[in-house]
């Protein structure tokens, strides 16, 4: 059985909501728990189920890991295994990131491509280009990539060990920034990784590592030097917040036309969504406890363009949240987006709702319309399906969202959350598919 969501029509939202721990922070510093084979605690972790694959996923190759109460305290000292296996890799990308750290620490990684899904081919070959570039050799069969580093010459144990290098990303890619830190903790020398990739959750990783005793510094920055240690320590560590979801909360508050205070929330990590917002007319105020975010009686929501690019940009992950937004806003809206190349699938969707919407190349271009329908749609993915529920909210009459399981990867009870303010979300058990 899956479920689908039930959106009642709603009024403007109103409250205050607490913001978990970042998804795109928390798995990649899982994946570095293995460089130190210790035991760490990991605070403010999101309960989702892609922390949950990457769990199983380090259980699989022997570590153990307890969750209580959004802290996650994982042992690396028993993974006997480097092999990550397709049951895990298929079912969440981010496992790709267990490579850097199994070929650091034991000299060897087989992990299975991550294949495509559904907003693009997701490519590794930048992450591959790094291994490759510190020494490992890169090998491709059956569906899986094994990267092995060199044997040391003259060392009595025959340890494998990569060796520092500069490598230059053509493209600043999260992952392949992240694998590749992670690869050149243990490397003899230094390495110096340009064109990286400065998102928040990048300084997480850095910052998690640091602690754990690595030498990483210029994370934030379009360059990252790692000079190589001999071994991490345990350590512990508390995830930033999930800019995603609060940009999401923040478009809930604006499509209601409510009044949102959002906690625990790093407004510095949300400017360009906080920028787009004003632009659109809302209103939008940096107090001590939060970040407020409001409708002003009586002014319209305006059309404003967006351009998805790598951070400090308009966030890619945020695009589909906007374009809700933008189908009920005054005016035409030309959103483009830069980063992935199929990241559209919520088009056809709110079109269903009656939204005015034209793709055309790269961008979509949005005619506000004055109000939605309610329609039964379809979940295609994470962020689309973000979309659609705050579309729904917006909407004049019922809304079913299937697929449901696709927003459950990276929102921890977005209903219950948005029921709280004062939304109308049922989860109810249907046919698949259904
Ligand atoms: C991370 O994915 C995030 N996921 C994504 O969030 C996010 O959309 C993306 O970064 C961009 O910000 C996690 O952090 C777990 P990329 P990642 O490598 O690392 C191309 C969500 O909704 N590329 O920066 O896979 C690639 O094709 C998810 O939370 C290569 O060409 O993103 C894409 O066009 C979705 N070769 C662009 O870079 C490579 O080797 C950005 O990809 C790697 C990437």
């Amino acid at each position: 059985m899956t479920e689908k969501f039930i959106v009642q029509p709603t009024g403007p939202l109103r409250g205050s909501i607490e913001i978990g721990g970042s998804k795109n922070a928390v798995l990649p510093v899982l994946a570095a728990a293995i460089l130190t084979g210790q035991n760490c605690t990991v605070q403010n972790v999101p309960s989702l189920s892609d922390v949950e694959y990457m769990r199983c996923l380090l259980e699989s190759l022997g570590a153990k890991s307890i969750l209580h109460d959004g802290t996650l305290t994982v042992d690396t000292a028993a993974i006997n295994s480097c092999e990550a296996a397709y049951e895990w890799v298929g079912k969440l990308r981010a496992s790709f990131l267990v490579m850097g750290p199994l070929l650091a620490r034991f000299g060897r990684a087989k992990v299975s491509l991550p294949g495509g899904c559904a907003i693009g081919s997701r490519p590794i070959d930048l992450h591959l280009k790094g291994m490759a570039a510190l020494g490992a050799e890169v090998d491709h069969s059956h569906g899986y990539v094994t990267v092995t580093a060199p044997k040391r010459a003259g060392n009595a144990v025959a340890a494998r060990k990569l060796t520092g290098a500069e490598v230059y990303l053509d493209f600043p890619s999260v992952g392949a920034t992240e694998n590749i830190m992670m690869a050149a903790v243990f490397a003899e020398g230094q390495t110096v990784l340009e064109n990286c990739a400065v998102e928040p959750e990048i300084v997480d990783l850095a910052n998690f590592l640091n602690s754990a005793g690595a030498e990483i510094r210029g994370a934030g920055t379009d360059t990252i030097k790692i000079n190589g240690v001999q071994e991490l320590k345990s350590t512990h560590h508390s995830v930033i917040p999930d800019r995603i979801e609060a940009g999401t909360f923040m478009v809930a508050a604006a499509i209601t036309r409510g009044d949102i205070l959002l906690t625990n929330v790093m407004a510095d990590h949300v400017k360009p969504v906080i920028a787009k917002l004003k632009e659109a007319q809302i209103s939008m105020e940096e107090l001590d406890t939060g970040v407020r975010v409001w409708h002003e009686p009586g002014q319209d929501i305006i059309a404003a363009d967006i351009k998805t690019l790598p951070y400090p940009g308009f966030p890619t992950d945020m695009q589909a949240q906007f374009m809700a937004l933008m189908s009920v806003a005054k005016g035409t809206s030309i959103i483009t987006e830069t980063v992935f190349e199929n990241r559209f699938m919520q088009v056809g969707e709110l079109k269903r709702m009656g939204a005015d919407i034209k793709i055309e190349s790269r961008s979509a271009v949005t005619e506000g319309v004055p109000q939605l329908a309610g329609a039964q749609v379809a979940a295609s993915d994470l962020r689309a399906g973000a979309a659609l529920t705050l579309a729904a909210l917006r909407a004049e009459d019922i809304t079913e969202i299937s697929g449901i399981h696709h927003i459950d990867r990276g929102y921890c009870r977005l209903d219950e959350k948005l029921n709280t303010l004062g939304a109308n979300i049922r989860r109810e058990e249907c046919d698949v598919g259904g």
